[in-house]
């Protein structure tokens, strides 16, 4: 059945007339490149989330590359990556010609599994980088207390969480260098940006230099009243430097986060009371001694379900699902260039095969966030009993409705 409503998709970026403002702003000043409102944003958010030292970037993916750099990772390296993420935990690690071993995640909220890196340890692991999936933080004091014994560094990979803390500290401190994404889909947008903070001056200046084609010193005010046309490179940088119009949207962005994160807050709750008696989900769940950025709101239907029908029959209820991650050691690159099996790390086997994660952004409405329980519990319901019969269907109270 086609529903009449209009199309959820599964991700939105929450764009009001002050962000559209700010970006109308840049254009007419005619500085469009890196310049003030790079700086000043980096600024805000080293602030935001309690990092000395800011470098933003083009990308997430560039941070972790500058961050896997600055920390001195060589070919030959081991760097240990969970699975249950997106291409660029590991591809960055390939840049820099070391290897990512794969390790598997925790069944209840698809972080790493803190056994499985201990179990991946060898002399040649150089960097730990925990994975803050869904804006959940890893567990970081068993993964620093780890590093620290075996002189490893850790670099999260904190692309869905922002805003969110750990043991009441904010996500920007746990780790040697955490990177953000401000991706079209993240939880605050830059269109397309990133961010590696840390603690280490001396990283930090690295990742600056490196960010912008390896240039001494400010190359990015060498056009401007106050600069100089004489510059020095350093080293073979890259070209990561995040631009003016992008630095505007995020400083509009950033002041707007945690309004933004309260409502993905009060749609996961909703979610999460819907869901919670219906047999054939299963929720993540996030300990009590951290709080979420509620970037993605995960279900695992039931092993006997059909995962893949399930999103196609969401779909023919106008809604856009995704699922978050195809395990990176199931990709063929990671498979045959490192010889998995999808069974060789079963948990995120497991996860994958059952995920779905739902719309969950800050510019929903409530309608829409009633439409979507409406249809998982209706599809959830319609496919527990086609499997064991009627006798399965839930109390009547909590019988879905059809959508208008
Ligand atoms: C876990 C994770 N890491 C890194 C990235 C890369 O972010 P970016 O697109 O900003 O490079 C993503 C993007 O989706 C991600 O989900």
């Amino acid at each position: 059945m086609t529903s009449m409503t209009s199309f959820i998709p599964f991700a939105l970026p929450d764009l009001t007339s002050v962000e559209f403002d700010a970006v109308v702003e840049v254009l007419r000043s005619k500085w469009i490149t890196t310049g003030p409102r790079a700086k000043d944003f980096e600024a805000r958010f080293g602030a935001a989330v309690d990092a000395p030292h800011c470098v933003a970037v083009n990308s997430c993916t560039a941070a972790l590359h500058l961050a896997l750099e600055a920390a001195g990772v060589r070919p030959g390296d081991e760097v240990i990556v969970p699975t249950m993420t997106f291409a660029a935990s590991a591809e960055v690690v390939r840049y820099v010609g070391a290897v990512p071993v794969l390790v598997d995640v925790c069944a209840s909220n698809h972080n790493v599994d803190v056994a499985a890196i201990e179990r991946a340890l060898t002399p040649r692991t150089k960097v730990i980088m925990p994975v803050h999936f869904g804006g959940v933080p890893a567990d970081m004091d068993e993964i620093v207390a780890l590093s620290r014994l075996f002189g490893i560094t850790v670099i999260a990979d904190a692309a869905h969480a922002f805003p969110c803390s750990y043991k009441g500290r904010n996500v920007g401190t746990l780790a040697d260098v955490t990177c953000f994404s401000f991706y079209a889909t993240k939880t605050i947008t830059t269109g397309e940006g990133g961010a590696a903070v840390t603690a280490r001056a001396g990283w930090a200046e690295r990742m600056r230099v490196m960010s912008l084609h390896g240039i001494s010193r400010d190359a990015w005010k060498r056009y401007m009243a106050e600069g100089s046309w004489y510059y020095e490179i350093v080293a073979p940088g890259y070209k990561y430097n995040l631009g003016d119009i992008a630095a505007a949207l995020g400083i509009v962005q950033l002041a707007r986060a945690d309004e933004m994160r309260a409502r993905r807050e009060a749609i996961a709750r909703r979610y999460d009371d819907a869901f919670r008696g219906e047999e054939s989900l299963e929720l993540l769940t996030c300990p009590p001694d951290r709080t979420s950025s509620h970037h993605l709101y995960v279900i695992k239907l039931a092993p006997q379900l059909d995962r893949n029908g399930f999103i196609e029959k969401l779909r023919s209820h106008s809604i856009g699902a995704s699922v978050h991650f195809i395990p990176l050691h199931e990709h063929p690159y990671y498979r045959d260039t490192y010889d998995y099996r999808p069974e060789s790390l079963p948990v995120a086997h497991d996860a994958f095969r059952r995920s779905i994660s739902l719309p969950i952004y800050s510019a929903m409405t409530d309608a829409q966030v009633d439409q979507v329980i409406s249809a998982v519990l209706r599809l959830a319901c319609a496919r527990r009993e086609s499997i064991r019969g009627p006798e399965s269907r839930p109390t009547a109270t909590r019988l879905p409705v059809e959508t208008p």
